[in-house]
């Protein structure tokens, strides 16, 4: 795991979550459900709305796939170790599968959608196979299962945001929580299996957004992050509400400003952002509001014109420093983190290299890095070559790696010194005596708890030293 601090992260296929005890609010059936997710934050989020469905159908979640009764797990296919991972996960349940027969188990996410059927050929313990546009059909499918059938939901949808399911908040600190303004990805880079497993983008009623901020602001919540594969292209058409008004178009920066006024007390953050798309109006909303997070997740992926365009993102080099240069003009204050791959097809070590001057150039606060890794069926796959050496990429991996270790040193070491606003999210991970929490740019701080201040409060904190990823300090008044 790279970084278990960053909470907003969107695609470490290595976390893992679990449902907490929760009991439905109507009738229990009393049957157990567990689910484990993969992958992007959408994916932890999804698993939020299928907790839901089936808590409100009478099941009951627990932490212990050996006492579950439906135990489901959500998959990523982003890489190939992220469906291996899956894969040994599942050999794990086998066990559990045969001491108790009347277990389903039921794989959810972006590798249901890839493999669709063909799921249930190559892992026998399988009952259900569920893709992420089909969820409300599952206590139906469970039902077929329970008549002695597999089952299987694969279809994408044009228009399901599950915008009136509110999802139950598993894991949460109750003080951070993700909210899923939009699904899919209409982008077709060349590399990513997203569009193949997400389908078409489409974009949630703002309304319904709106509300959900609100709804967790009364619950006590502090922070919301609004996700989407791309929210600069979030795009709500005009509607007619209840009372024969006509409501406009909604673009992403509206929405952020709409969600901003929810409370000034509620922290808003997003992810993720596409320079392609990131418009000066974002930016300048964000730098408007204090309470919209200095902080932008703008994958890069390449620093090499060539391979920006193979890799069909849209963008060049020049394009890339240039929005880049937007937000350090109009939030110079902001933290900016990215994705990197290193060895897509045909890159050269002189194109290598100019992903290495790209990271010099905007001295990344945080970065995703990862070696390509072909996906079936993508574009990528069809029209190119897979022949960088393994060795090469994990080569070229390490450099870029190692850099972003330096910059990312450089970063939090000009945070010691200065005064941040916290939002304090709970105890520290090693000591109950220390509060943690993260500034505006995302970075992780740790202080001495201090009973004046309690969880979900904002609090000044002057950093006074660091580690690689941490910034320590002390509350001052
Ligand atoms: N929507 C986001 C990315 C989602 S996938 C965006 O456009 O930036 C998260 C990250 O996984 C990508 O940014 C990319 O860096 C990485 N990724 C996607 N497909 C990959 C592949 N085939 N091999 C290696 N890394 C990949
Ligand atoms: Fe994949 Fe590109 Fe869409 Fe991101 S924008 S999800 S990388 S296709
Ligand atoms: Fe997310 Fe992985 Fe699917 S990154 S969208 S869960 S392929």
């Amino acid at each position: 795991m790279l970084d278990l601090l960053h909470t907003t992260k969107t695609h470490d296929e290595t976390r893992q979550g679990e449902a907490l005890d929760m009991v439905p609010t109507g009738a229990s059936n009393g049957r157990k459900l567990y689910i484990e997710s993969y992958g992007c934050q959408m994916n932890f989020s999804d698993s939020e709305i299928v907790a839901s469905i089936l808590i409100d159908k009478g099941f009951e979640t627990t932490k212990e796939y050996k006492d579950a009764d439906v135990v489901f797990i959500n998959t990523c296919s982003i890489r190939e170790n992220a469906e291996q991972r899956v894969r040994k996960r599942l050999k794990e349940f086998e066990s559990a599968k045969a001491k108790n027969p009347g277990m389903i188990v039921g794989v959810l996410g972006c590798m249901a959608e890839r493999l669709k059927a063909k799921f249930l050929e190559e892992e026998k313990l399988v009952d259900v196979v569920v893709g992420p546009d089909a969820y409300r059909d599952l206590p139906n499918l469970i039902e077929k299962v329970d008549d002695g059938n597999k089952a299987v939901n694969v279809l994408l949808s044009r228009e399901e945001t599950y915008a009136d399911i509110s999802p139950v908040r598993l894991n949460s600190n109750g003080v951070s929580a993700f909210i899923s303004i939009m699904r899919g990805c209409d982008n077709m880079c060349s590399f990513c299996v997203v569009p193949f497993t997400r389908g078409r983008e489409r974009s949630r009623d703002p309304q319904s957004i709106v509300q959900e901020a609100k709804d967790l602001f009364n619950a006590g919540y502090r922070e919301v992050t609004l996700l989407g594969q791309n929210v600069d292209s979030y795009k709500h058409a005009p509607k007619v509400d209840e009372s024969g008004e006509i409501v406009p178009t909604v673009n992403f920066a509206q929405l952020l400003e709409m969600v901003a006024q929810v409370d000034p007390l509620l922290r808003v953050r997003f992810s993720t952002s596409h320079p392609k798309d990131i418009t000066d109006e974002v930016l300048h909303t964000m730098a408007r509001y204090e309470n919209i997070c200095k902080y932008i997740h703008l994958p890069v992926q390449s620093g090499n014109s060539r391979i920006l365009d193979i890799m069909n993102r849209t963008y060049d080099r020049e394009w890339y420093m240039e929005r880049v240069d937007a937000i350090r003009r109009i939030i110079p204050t902001c933290g900016i983190s990215t994705d990197v791959i290193t060895g897509f097809c045909t890159e050269t070590e002189e194109e290598h290299q100019e992903t290495l001057s790209m990271m010099e150039y905007v001295k990344y606060d945080f970065a995703y890095m990862f070696a390509y890794s072909e996906r079936p069926g993508t574009l990528a796959a069809k029209r190119f070559e897979d022949d960088v050496p393994e060795e090469v990429k994990k080569r070229r991996l390490t450099e870029v790696v190692d850099l972003q270790r330096a910059h990312g040193l450089y970063r939090i070491e000009n945070f010691v010194g200065k005064v941040h606003r916290v939002l304090i999210e709970g105890l520290s991970k090693r000591s109950d005596q220390d509060f943690c929490g993260r500034n505006d740019q995302n970075t992780m701080l740790v202080f001495p708890k201090d009973d004046r201040f309690k969880v979900g409060e904002y609090v000044n904190v002057l950093g006074e030293s660091c580690t690689s990823a941490t910034l320590i300090g002390r509350i001052i008044d």
